[in-house]
This record gives C-alpha cells, sequence and structure tokens, in this order.
C-alpha cells in the first residue's frame, strides 16, 4: 500500500504518554507518568454548565468566546497582573491550550522560521514548530535550577528567528522563572524583535506564597506577547478543553484566521460556566493550592526515604527525579523497570529534550493523583 502520510509529519511520533500508559495497562502498573488530575474538579462549575444548558445556551458560540467569559478572562488579568487586556480585540478562546498553541503557531510560522525552544519542553511545542514546518533551536535548562545561559540564548538568535517559546510556570520542572530570567528574555525580544509566545497553564497553581509573573507584564511586553491559558488546568478540568490566547489586536487577528477554521467555536455552556468559575477565584484558589501543596509535600517527604533524588518544583503538578547514579542506567530503561519490575509508571525525560543529555537521568512524576493512589505509587517507588 502507498505511504499517504505527509512528509513533514514523519518526524512526529507516538507519544511516550501513550507508550508508558500502554505498558502501565499491560502490567496493571500504579501511574503517575499521566499528567492530569485522577480526580473531579468542583460540582459547582458543573452546575453552572447545566443551568447553561437548561437555559438554551447550546448553539454555537462566538468565535472568539462567549463575551461574559472573555470579560472575565480580561478581569482576571487586570485584578491579578495590572494589564489592561480588551475584551472584544485581544482574546481568543479555544479548544484547550493545546488550540490555542496550533492557532498561534499555524498563525506565525512558516517553513524555514526559527524559534527558541528551552529543553525539558513541553512536546506539544516541538510537534506545533514540525507542523508549521519552522524549526526549533533548543537551549538547555539546566539543573539544579533549571536555569540557562544569557549568552547562549542570544548566540542562537538568528535573522531567521521569529519567536521566543516560553512555558510558565514550567512542565516538567516545576520552575517559575524568576523576574531576572524574564527581564533577560524581554531583553533579547526587544533586541531582535521577536515575538514572545508564553504557555502559562499553570499560572494559577504556584506553592509557597509563589506568584506568577506573566511575561506580557514587563514594560513594552504586551505588543509582542501571546500569552496561553488553560481553564482545563485552574479548575481540574481538563476534559472540557477550554483555554485561551491573549494577544494585542494586531497578533490576535492572525491567530483568529486560523482558528475559525481549525475549530471555529468553543463549545457554549462550558465557557458560561468558566466564566462563573473565573469570577470565584478568591475563594477558589485557596483551596486549590492547598490540595495541591500536600500533595506535593507528602511525595516530596516520603521520597526522602527513596533512592530518587526530587527537584523542588515550586509550580505545577510535576516532580522530576534524578535516577540513582549506581543503578548506572538510563531514564527509559528505569521507566520500564518500574513499571515491569515494581508496578509504577512514570515518564522517562528525555522525552522533553532534543539536544541534552541531561534527560536520561531523570523521570518525571505527576501528583495530581488522589491521595491512596499517591501513596501506593510512593511506596513502590521507595522499594526500588
Ligand atoms: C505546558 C502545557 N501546555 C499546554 C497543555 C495543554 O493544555 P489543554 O489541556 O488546555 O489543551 C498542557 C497539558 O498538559 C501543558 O502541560
Amino acid at each position: 500500500m502507498k505511504n499517504f502520510e505527509a512528509n513533514r509529519i514523519s518526524k512526529i511520533e507516538t507519544s511516550i504518554f501513550t507508550k508508558i500508559s500502554q505498558l502501565a495497562i499491560k502490567h496493571k502498573a500504579i501511574n503517575l507518568g499521566q499528567g492530569f488530575p485522577d480526580f473531579d474538579g468542583p460540582d459547582w462549575i458543573m452546575e453552572e454548565a447545566f443551568k447553561a444548558m437548561k437555559s438554551g445556551k447550546n448553539q454555537y458560540a462566538p468565535a472568539n468566546g462567549v463575551l461574559s467569559f472573555r470579560k472575565e478572562i480580561s478581569d482576571v488579568y487586570k485584578k491579578f497582573y495590572s494589564l489592561d487586556i480588551n475584551a472584544d480585540e485581544e482574546i481568543t478562546v479555544t479548544a484547550g491550550a493545546t488550540e490555542a498553541l496550533y492557532s498561534t503557531f499555524n498563525a506565525f510560522f512558516q517553513e524555514g522560521d526559527e524559534l527558541i525552544l528551552f529543553e525539558p519542553y513541553y512536546d506539544g511545542y516541538f510537534a506545533n514548530a514540525i507542523l508549521c514546518g519552522a524549526n526549533p533551536k533548543f537551549i538547555s535548562l539546566r539543573k539544579p535550577d533549571f536555569t540557562f545561559d544569557f549568552y547562549e540564548l542570544e548566540a542562537n538568535i538568528t535573522e531567521k528567528t521569529k519567536a521566543i517559546i516560553l512555558n510558565n510556570p514550567h512542565n516538567p520542572t516545576g520552575k517559575v522563572w524568576t523576574l531576572e530570567e524574564l527581564h533577560w528574555i524581554a531583553k533579547l525580544a526587544k533586541r531582535y524583535n521577536l515575538l514572545v509566545i508564553s504557555d502559562e497553564v499553570y499560572e494559577f497553581l504556584t506553592f509557597d506564597g509563589v506568584s506568577h509573573i506573566p511575561i506580557a507584564s514587563l514594560p513594552e511586553m504586551k505588543e509582542r506577547t501571546i500569552t496561553i491559558s488553560s481553564m482545563g488546568k485552574t479548575f481540574g478540568m481538563t476534559g472540557w478543553k477550554i483555554g485561551y490566547a491573549v494577544a494585542p489586536a494586531n497578533l490576535t487577528a492572525p491567530i483568529q484566521k486560523v482558528h475559525q477554521w481549525t475549530t471555529f467555536a468553543v463549545n457554549t455552556p462550558g465557557q458560561h460556566a468558566m466564566a462563573h468559575a473565573l469570577n470565584q477565584l478568591d475563594e477558589y484558589l485557596p483551596i486549590f493550592r492547598k490540595t495541591y501543596e500536600e500533595k506535593r509535600d507528602y511525595v516530596l517527604s516520603e521520597l526522602k526515604s527513596s533512592n530518587f533524588k526530587a527537584h523542588l518544583p515550586k509550580a505545577s503538578y510535576f516532580i522530576m527525579l534524578d535516577i540513582p547514579k549506581e543503578k548506572n542506567i538510563n531514564d527509559l530503561e528505569c521507566a520500564t523497570e518500574l513499571i515491569e519490575k515494581n508496578g509504577i509508571a512514570t515518564i522517562p525525560s528525555s522525552a522533553f529534550y532534543s539536544k541534552s543529555d541531561e534527560g536520561k537521568g531523570m523521570l518525571r512524576l505527576c501528583f495530581a493523583k488522589k491521595d491512596e493512589i499517591l501513596r501506593a505509587g510512593i511506596e513502590k517507588l521507595k522499594n526500588y
């Protein structure tokens, strides 16, 4: 049979998450690899969606999103970040952050363009770059702080570079970028006239009293930044697939050109419910953060008596673990052994790297799991 697959997608492989999950099912392993909660989001948000459905909010939403939802998003930016966002011209509601990324990448990148990607990276950036024919240049975030070298970053910017991709807070390390790091990135974006695509899906999942700073809030950065977020992450309801892209009107227009032929509009009752949910952030966020912070602290304290060294995450629901050196084993071998012999699944970190070998010495664990699942999973890790 002829190979019908388009050449440009030949570099996109079945994700490691699918492979690990399949192996976990085969060996009945506890899955601390999958990066989403195994518990439900708030009931009161579901009730709002149901109310919206019952009151006739079931037809197509406006392509850029339900107005009340866009207004709430704009209010959140004002209240939390002192940013003025025009609800009519600067917001696009998308089918999750995934579609916001897809529409953004396709709006701005074409064959031969270059973009800067910090590694370890959320694998969606790499796939989107490939789909557009753009070439990522990788800058490695180095342990223990997962920071980067300003001069290395500058040296990788060429005439073809169009954008820096930022993920703050960061998946998989849980890093919250310092103000100083954000200023470095902003300085280079302005010096070389680059866009910044800033994926901030974990903006509200910060710990230890740390506050998130959107790079768009730095001087003269709003005009060159596309900020992406996800209601699925903020409210622990990833299956609803509601996200958005915030960008100045001249950058929002190209994003909406792609969006109108990708999903056109996002489910209507869900947007009404999320408008209500955003309005309740003050009451919701302390509970949300406490729930996850307790899970993080439990895992960190238990892992002290294991052979794995954990890197403290300041945000997100991920923890990076160093594989014990004495084992002389790489991440894929270790993750496979853990599933097959110990009954516990994690993600081998080399999946998040293209340049550095550092990922071969680490695993990613997701702690957005029910307490009893975490307890059982961590016991199995401690037995390794
Ligand atoms: C950094 C990052 N960006 C984007 C996404 C996708 O978000 P959504 O589920 O809203 O499409 C994820 C999901 O894991 C993520 O971790």
